[in-house]
């Protein structure tokens, strides 16, 4: 979810709708805004906010909060979008996080002889501030906050208070300090256009925010944060030109990769990293496909055993035995992933965070902190930050084989400027008509086709599932069909003859395959119904630009068929529940 206030001199209406949507990549059930004028008044509705006419959004007042949703309790419905207000309707409150004893506190407040309107977990602070309150809305956040359980991000107005009170636990926060105008948001995209001075709120702080002042306190104390200057400008954070911004993002990877190689050094490369003798690393989604083609290139080159977890997995895994757990996460906030950084704290194993996001949670959980300098990323499905995961993940591998791959590296920009142009339609023409892909790959590239099948699904919605090669005839074989078109990679080095005898036995079946190989390769365009040619390169350059072609096919497929590229159904880009 996405959360966003004002308190300044401009009416809030536009100002927070326009945060929601700069937000929306967040979650996009459901939108909603309340506003202080003589009461609180409040819009919100099922669906997305850019789906909004832009002449909507009429609210008077010049404070307000705002929230873009993505559902954990409650459907996604009018009545169940925020904000939430407590029975008088004088109090609203907008929540990014789950409030773990909800049920309990809801069976109380009910009890006591409140009524609940929506299903949320959200709608009982308002209750609970409802009852707490004596005419200080400050004071009676601060009542409340010790009753609750779980993680929140939480911005709250009371009609008769002309101001805005922020708290914090365990999902992010950040505030924007503008000219008599103050802004608080999940994230700094959308305080760019108004501002370069960021607070970042630290777990347990309150923060009250008028439009000339603001205070923050940590419980009852008056608290010093200090105020960052960031250097996204507002140009990162729109389109420029594309039709989406995935496609934006996917041809900004050939300067996001070189960024992230460049930023670790031999100098800047975590002790912890340097020194050991064997690595765990956690990640979900695509940071976990960025981490197994990691455990690919490392143990060969570097003779360091890596144990790879999912998140949401390890912490039903024992305590871990590797010196230092690698924590992948281009948002920094997926709460699976903190999970597990923490389980190594409390083991005193050493941790490392790659991420994307400066003062996100996980850079304030690990011991140390790589950021990749990819950029903002707005598209749901992630692109240039699993790029630049692999190219930190790569020059990583680099620093401590003593500089072996540096010419590989330094060329990566180049490789990936090359494979942007190329024209992938026939390939785009079969997955376009197809219910059901397999994708195929052995070795390094087994990931890398993991990645491809998640881009593929996420936004075309076709079934795609990603297989090691050699494990098809194990069962998948049974559905291979004209009707299942298989992509596969078979590129020169040591699974090259293997894989043509794969592509030939499923070609046996009547399968259509589309195939990754060296470009003039004949062998592959001999077994192959369409050959997506790939610039003869090393090992490591191929996985990149199979990365960027899987990338573009995705998009492709997905814009031959009409799907909400930036936006597909049911997802969100930050997952802050486990
Ligand atoms: C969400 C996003 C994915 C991402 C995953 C892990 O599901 O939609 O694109 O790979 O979370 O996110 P993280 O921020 O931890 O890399």
């Amino acid at each position: 979810c996405g959360i966003v206030g004002y308190a300044g001199y401009r009416r809030a209406a536009p100002i927070l709708l326009q945060g929601l949507r700069r937000l929306e990549y967040r979650g996009y059930d459901s939108y909603g805004i309340a506003t202080l004028a003589s009461e609180v008044c409040v819009h919100k509705k099922a669906g997305k906010v850019s789906d909004l006419p832009d002449s909507q959004g009429m609210l008077q007042g010049t404070i307000g909060i705002g929230h873009t949703r993505w559902a954990t309790h409650g459907i996604p419905s009018d009545v169940n979008a925020h904000p939430h207000q407590d029975c008088t309707d004088k109090i609203a409150v907008v929540h990014n996080g789950i409030i773990e004893n909800y049920a309990h506190l809801k069976r109380e407040l009910i009890g006591r002889g409140h009524t609940f309107r929506s299903e949320t977990d959200t709608e009982v602070i308002a209750h609970l501030i409802e009852e707490a309150y004596a005419g200080d809305l400050l004071e009676a956040v601060r009542i409340t906050l010790p009753l609750l359980t779980g993680s929140y991000a939480l911005l709250i107005i009371s009609a008769g208070e002309d101001r805005l009170i922020a708290a914090r636990n365990q999902s992010p926060l950040v505030l924007g300090i503008g000219d008599g105008e103050i802004f608080a948001a999940s994230d700094i995209t959308p305080l760019l256009e108004y501002t370069s001075r960021i607070i970042y709120l630290d777990d347990g702080d309150i923060a009250e925010l008028k439009p000339d002042s603001y205070s923050v306190y940590f419980g009852d104390s008056p608290a010093e944060r200090e105020i960052k200057e960031i250097t996204w400008t507002p140009d990162t954070v729109q389109k420029g030109g594309f039709a989406h911004y995935m496609l934006k993002e996917i041809f900004e990877q050939p300067d996001a990769i070189h960024r992230a190689v460049h930023a670790v050094s031999e100098e800047t490369l975590p002790s912890s990293l340097r020194q050991a003798s064997s690595i765990t690393v956690v990640a979900c989604g695509s940071s976990y496909h960025a981490g197994m083609i990691f455990r690919y290139l490392i143990e060969p080159v570097c003779g360091i055993p890596v144990r790879l977890e999912l998140g949401s997995e390890y912490k039903y895994t024992p305590v871990p035995f590797s010196d230092v757990i690698i924590g992948i996460s281009q948002s920094g906030e997926t709460a699976d992933t903190l999970s597990a950084i923490r389980k190594g704290i409390c083991n005193n194993v050493k941790t490392v965070a790659i991420t994307n996001v400066l003062n996100s949670s996980i850079t304030r959980s690990a011991h140390d902190t790589i950021l990749m300098h990819a950029g903002p990323e707005i598209s749901v499905a992630a692109s240039k930050s699993f790029i630049a995961q692999v190219g930190v993940l790569m020059q990583i591998v680099n620093i401590l084989s003593g500089g072996r791959c540096h010419d590989i590296l330094d060329h990566a920009r180049y490789a990936l400027e090359q494979v942007l142009l190329t024209d992938l339609t026939e390939a785009v023409d079969l997955c376009s008509k197809a219910q059901h892909l397999f994708y195929v790959g052995r070795g390094v590239f087994y990931p890398v086709m993991m990645e491809g099948a998640l881009k593929m699904k996420e936004i075309s919605y076709i079934h795609a599932e990603a297989y090691a090669a050699g494990e098809l005839k194990h069962g998948p074989f049974a559905l291979l069909s004209p009707d299942t078109p298989v992509i596969a990679i078979c590129t020169p080095g040591p699974a090259y003859e293997v894989m043509l005898g794969n592509m030939k036995e499923m070609k046996a079946r009547g399968t259509p395959i589309v195939a990754f190989g060296n470009e003039d390769d004949g062998d592959v365009s001999d077994i192959a119904d369409v050959v997506i040619p790939l610039p003869k390169a090393h090992m490591w350059t191929q996985v990149l630009t199979s990365t960027v072609l899987l990338q573009l096919l995705a998009y492709h497929t997905a814009n031959r068929l009409g799907r909400e590229i930036d936006m597909p159904r049911n997802l969100a880009k930050s997952v802050t529940v486990e």
